[in-house]
This record gives C-alpha cells, sequence and structure tokens, in this order.
C-alpha cells in the first residue's frame, strides 16, 4: 500500500487558498507608495496610527484606546504582564486556548478553570467558585467560536458575566480572534460594547481574517489601561512591525478586508458542514456542538475512550489532530480537537476515516 498522504487537523491556521495573496500584493505595493515614512521607520508602540484610528473607529472608541500590535498573542501576553502578578487568580475556561494556559502559567498566577457548556462558560459552576473559594484579579474568556471548544457565549451568559465581573472586581478579557468568522447563526454584541467599555479589554486579530503570517492584533481598553500596556510594548520592542500593519490598513481601507471575510466564511462553511455530516456518518458516538463559525470543533467521545492511544494509532495512519488533555490542566482523556480551517472537504472526509480507524484500532 502506498503512503497516504499526511492530513493535518491540528494547525488553527487557513489554507492558502482562502488567503487573498493578489489583494495583499497590491496592500502592499499601496503601502510602500502612499506612504514609504510610515511603512518604514520605527513608529511608537501604539502601532501604525492609520491602522489604529480605522480599529478604534469600527469598534466606535477613542483611538487612545486602541493598541496595534504583533499578533494578538502579543497583546494578550501585554496585558497579562500589566494586570497579572505572582499569586495572582485568573479563571480560565475548560478547555481553554493551550498558549493562554501556558502564558498565564509562566507569570506565576493561580488558575482557577471553569467547565465549558454548550453555550459557553458555566455560569452556576463560576457563581459558586466566585461566593466560595476565589477573588480573580481577571477572567479570560473567548466569547466566539472558541478555541479549542467551537461554542458560542450566549447573550445571558454575556450580560451575567458583565455582572459578576462588576460585583467581584475582576477584569474581563474578552479574547475575540473569531469574532468575525460566523457562518450561521445572528451575531451577538461583545462584551466590550455591552458593558460600555467599563471593565473588559477586548483583544482581537487579523490573523483569521487576513492571514496570520502578518501578524497583527490589537487590544481595546480604558485609555489607563491601554497606555501601561504601551509601556510595556515600548520596552519589549520599542514599535511592532510598521510595514505589516501599513499593508492591513491598506487592505482594509480598500475593502479588500471585507472580501476576504466573505471567502473565509463561505469555505469554512462548508468544511464544518462536511466535517459535521462525516462524523455523524463514521463516529456516531462522537458528541460535538455544530460550531456556527470559526476555526475548531471539539469531539467528546464515550467516557473510557483512550484518545492519547489513538492519536498515536492516527499518526501511523499520517492524521494530526489536538488531544483534549492539551487544553486543560487535568481530564479530557475523551476529547479531541479538530481545526477544519486548512483542510479541504476531500481531505475531511479522508481524514474522518482515519479518525474512525484509528478509534476502532484502540476500541479492540
Ligand atoms: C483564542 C485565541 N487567542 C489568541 C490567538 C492568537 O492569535 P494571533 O496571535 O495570531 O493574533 C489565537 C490563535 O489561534 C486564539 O485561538
Amino acid at each position: 500500500m502506498s503512503d497516504p498522504t499526511p492530513i493535518s487537523f491540528a494547525r488553527g491556521a487557513p489554507s492558502l487558498d482562502i488567503v487573498d495573496v493578489a489583494g495583499l500584493r497590491e496592500a502592499a505595493d499601496r503601502a510602500l507608495a502612499d506612504d514609504p515614512a510610515g511603512a518604514l521607520s520605527y513608529g511608537t508602540a501604539w502601532g501604525y496610527q492609520p491602522l489604529r484610528e480605522w480599529i478604534a473607529d469600527r469598534h466606535q472608541v477613542a483611538p487612545e484606546q486602541v493598541i496595534v500590535t504583533n499578533g494578538s498573542m502579543q497583546a494578550d501576553a501585554f496585558l497579562f504582564d500589566v494586570a497579572v502578578s505572582a499569586g495572582d487568580g485568573v479563571i480560565v475556561e475548560r478547555p481553554t486556548y493551550d498558549r493562554t494556559l501556558l502564558s498565564l502559567r509562566e507569570r506565576g498566577a493561580v488558575l482557577y478553570p471553569v467547565g465549558l457548556e454548550d453555550d459557553g462558560i458555566d455560569i452556576v459552576e463560576l457563581e459558586r467558585e466566585l461566593q466560595d473559594r476565589i477573588t480573580p484579579k481577571l477572567a479570560h474568556i473567548i466569547p466566539n467560536f472558541h478555541n479549542p471548544a467551537g461554542c458560542t457565549l450566549s447573550m445571558p451568559k454575556r450580560q451575567r458575566l458583565i455582572e459578576l465581573a462588576r460585583e467581584y472586581e475582576f477584569l474581563l478579557f474578552e479574547d475575540d480572534p473569531y469574532h468575525a468568522i460566523r457562518f450561521s447563526g445572528e451575531p451577538l454584541p461583545r462584551m466590550l460594547e455591552l458593558s460600555g467599555g467599563d471593565g473588559v479589554v477586548y483583544a482581537s486579530s487579523f490573523s483569521k481574517t487576513v492571514c496570520p503570517g502578518v501578524r497583527v492584533g490589537y487590544l481595546v481598553g480604558s485609555q489607563a489601561i491601554i497606555e501601561q500596556v504601551r509601556k510595556a510594548a515600548v520596552s519589549a520592542y520599542i514599535s511592532p512591525s510598521m510595514i505589516a500593519q501599513s499593508i492591513v490598513y491598506q487592505f482594509a481601507a480598500a475593502g479588500a478586508l471585507d472580501r476576504s471575510i466573505e471567502t473565509v466564511r463561505s469555505a469554512l462553511r462548508e468544511r464544518a458542514s462536511t466535517l459535521g455530516a462525516a462524523l455523524r456518518r463514521e463516529i456516531p458516538q462522537a458528541r460535538f456542538v455544530a460550531p456556527e463559525g470559526g476555526y475548531f470543533l471539539w469531539i467528546e467521545l464515550p467516557a473510557g475512550t483512550d484518545v492519547a492511544a489513538a492519536f498515536e494509532a492516527a499518526k501511523e495512519r499520517k492524521l494530526a489532530f489536538v488531544k483534549g488533555t492539551d487544553f486543560m490542566l487535568d481530564g479530557g482523556e475523551n476529547t479531541l480537537r479538530i481545526a477544519y480551517s486548512g483542510v479541504t472537504p476531500d481531505q475531511i472526509e479522508e481524514g474522518v476515516s482515519r479518525l474512525a480507524e484509528s478509534l476502532a484500532a484502540v476500541a479492540g
């Protein structure tokens, strides 16, 4: 038998066919023609001013409330630097983005994982924890098309989280890189907007709407907190990549961003639907919430399923995915994350067959 072609359900990145390469070339050309000094100088830690103003306008806030960084991961790291000290309590979702867990642990935060339900964080569990046990400094929440869980935070839960943050005086960190990638259902307002900006810091990114290689993300928050983040940014790198930000600005200002979002949405709608159908057919014991957007689908298998063994069996079949245990401090041995952003519908069909075979091999 010939070696199968590798298929990766592991990487949360878009395939190149949904990146507007030609639009980016044109944007880069305009960036260098229209504003070579802005694109090629150091600039300031705030980021490229025209892009900062464009973001502020989209969010209906003052530019002083925005800082543009090298990817939103950098924005997250700066925020943790200014808002979290060793020994501080931080609420995280369970499961959550693995790099958030790493970043918070590196800073010596005490993590309080709170379970996720089909419509986001388990508010009852959170309220119980707040009453009985924890005094958090910050809560990290991924509201839309969760990485890794694929779920979306409901409107009542958004409102309740804001109330709890006020009552228990913790900062709500809304980490929202997938916001624009909704391909079904109704958009929900950001907690940033619902709260009137009070007590919420918001992060987003152009990684999922333009391309990850451009490394442009940003934070929106109160002027006071953004000023603290600016100081952290100056000492880290003087300024972020001005050339990258000027390209994103030109791309957005010319309307290419909105077209790119449409391309990504429609490709991911098809991929998510192919994946859901293949899973229902080939792995009927898999429980999952069909995502309404974003890159990820989270699978829970019957208790006792050894996903770590299935991971090894899948590797032999040249299929990669991420084990659920990577996104939690403990537990989750029967769970896994599938990223459908970087694979075509054909690869999804083939990948799900390999996953079904791998699970059958370890069950047997
Ligand atoms: C929840 C979440 N936050 C932050 C990031 C970082 O994104 P970037 O640094 O590419 O903007 C990611 C990337 O996958 C993510 O899933």
